[in-house]
């Protein structure tokens, strides 16, 4: 059986994939952070591991147990108020889960949800590049998946900010119908959202298949991990 660490456990994807990777067989430690335990469900899970990851000795022997790693932490400028930014949420955390990967020395596979448009520079973007770069010189084995907009509405996900992640009305039906035009079906399926239980599917699948490695995935091979 694989034992999968689920970093952003808490969060409208990994309230999503904990119970979508448990029906699939796998073994979950989800991660919550101390500040969240008291009012999430996750926080009263028998396999969460409750610490900051700051916290080696906390976070080194859960990772000896794990074949794998999501990464899925990251936060919004609109919970800037609370404490976090893009320095602390979207690369400090990638730094430390990896560190502790690379301490265990059993080179799990390395699942980094990253953005699309993930470029060097400054912003939400550009952070997520710098944590793409730590994982990608890591020397673990590791899959970057870069979506766009997330939709958690039918997912059952219950992300810790109370708010479900929501595209822009119109435009999934606008890309599905650019995707049907010559040439444009893999930009469409790269922008178009991805609902979270696609996602989960897509992220079970590189899981069970310990593969890719050493790739950057955009939508059009998340939908098509997905179908599989
Ligand atoms: N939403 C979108 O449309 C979209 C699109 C593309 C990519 N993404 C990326 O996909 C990932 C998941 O998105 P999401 O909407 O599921 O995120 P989310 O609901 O905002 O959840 C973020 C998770 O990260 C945790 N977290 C934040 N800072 C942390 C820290 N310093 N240490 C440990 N945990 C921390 C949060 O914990 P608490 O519950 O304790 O706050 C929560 O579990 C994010 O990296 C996001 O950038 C999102």
């Amino acid at each position: 059986m694989t034992t999968v660490l689920v970093a952003g456990a808490t969060g409208a994807v990994g309230s999503a994939l904990v119970p979508a990777l448990r029906q699939q067989g796998f073994e979950v430690i989800p991660h919550v952070r101390p500040k969240t335990a008291d009012r999430h469900p996750l926080g009263r899970d028998p396999a969460a591991l409750i610490c900051d990851l700051s916290e080696a000795n906390r976070l080194d022997p859960a990772m000896a147990r794990v074949q794998a790693v999501v990464c899925l932490v990251g936060t919004m400028r609109r919970r800037f108020g609370a404490g976090d930014t893009y320095a602390s949420s979207d690369y400090q955390p990638v730094v430390d889960l990896v560190a502790a990967a690379k301490r265990a020395g059993t080179a799990p596979h390395f699942v980094l949800l990253s953005a699309l448009g993930a470029r060097p520079g400054g912003g939400y973007l550009g952070w997520k590049h710098q944590a793409e770069e730590v994982v990608r010189q890591s020397g673990l084995p590791f899959a970057i998946l870069r979506p766009s907009f997330l939709d958690s509405t039918r997912s059952g996900s219950q992300p810790s900010d109370g708010a479900q992640r929501k595209p822009p009305p119109l435009l999934g039906p606008a890309l599905r119908f650019a995707g049907q035009l010559p040439g444009l079906r893999g930009f469409a399926d790269d922008v178009r959202p991805i609902p979270v239980e696609v996602l989960c599917r897509a992220i079970a699948r590189i899981l069970r298949d310990r593969a890719p490695t050493a790739s950057v995935l955009t939508g059009r091979q998340l939908w098509e991990a997905a179908s599989l």
